[in-house]
């Protein structure tokens, strides 16, 4: 079973909102590949077909002008992620802010700046060699917290960007999306800097770059995490 079957079994098991908890002895006809999640009234996860997306052009034209979550009216653009298509490293964010919102694309604004900074001349990646995502890819409003129902309708599509990629290493940035990827409600300064599993990718969990602006201090911590990413890559090790 794909990452994505079992992320979609896994829903239904715990009978999250749009993942029907499964009532009783499995179906007897065989479910097809490419819906393992059937769409009735209800059911918020109604995207047969994901499963059958081969690259990210695909993956983006099945989401299209989503109308999935609540989150879609508020809207300017839908914020898919940017980068390599082959990345070895990911980095996921929380949801699009005010100017992704706007511009379309994962951390431009002021956050943005300070994670384009870590990536180019921390790591000395350019950035267009990594590819950046949140959790979520429409802006909630006022930039609260994306809602459970919100993350079951769009990490999905996240986890089906990750299979497409295929990269070694997943940096979570900040407490939302860390908690959110690893189901967990630890505080992010007792998970960063060590190593979890998301879905059979290494996921290390660090500081957001909006918590660094805030607290300069911690960058120092940061770039410990950092620098375990680019020891596992073999990056910034040796001669380049
Ligand atoms: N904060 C995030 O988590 N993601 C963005 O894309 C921008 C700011």
């Amino acid at each position: 079973m794909s990452a994505l079957g079992a992320y979609v079994e896994h829903q239904r098991e715990l009978g999250v909102l749009g993942f029907p908890r499964n009532p009783g002895p499995a179906p007897e006809a065989p479910r097809a590949r490419t819906t393992s999640v059937e769409p009735t009234p209800g059911n918020l996860f109604v995207s047969p077909g994901l499963e059958a997306t081969r690259n990210l052009e695909e993956l983006r034209t099945h989401i299209g002008d989503c109308r999935r979550c609540k989150l879609a009216p508020h809207r300017t653009h839908l914020v898919f992620g940017v980068g390599s298509p082959r990345a070895r490293l990911v980095f996921v964010g929380e949801a699009p802010g005010r100017d992704e919102d706007l511009q379309g694309e994962p951390f431009v604004g002021r956050a943005g700046q300070l994670l384009t900074e870590i990536i180019t001349k921390g790591m000395k990646v350019r950035r267009e060699d990594v590819y950046i995502a949140n959790v979520i890819k429409c802006r909630p409003p006022d930039n609260r917290n994306p809602e459970p129902d919100e993350v079951a309708s769009c990490e999905p599509f996240l986890l089906r960007q990750l299979e497409l990629i295929g990269p070694e290493v997943v940096v979570a940035l900040g407490k939302f999306a860390v908690q959110t990827l690893l189901r967990v409600k630890t505080p992010i300064t007792q998970l960063r800097g060590r190593w979890y599993d998301y879905h059979g990718i290494k996921l290390m969990p660090t500081f957001h770059p909006a918590y660094l602006l805030r607290n300069p201090a911690d960058k120092r911590l940061v770039w410990q995490d950092i620098q375990k990413v680019m020891l596992e890559l073999g990056i910034g090790t040796g001669p380049r």
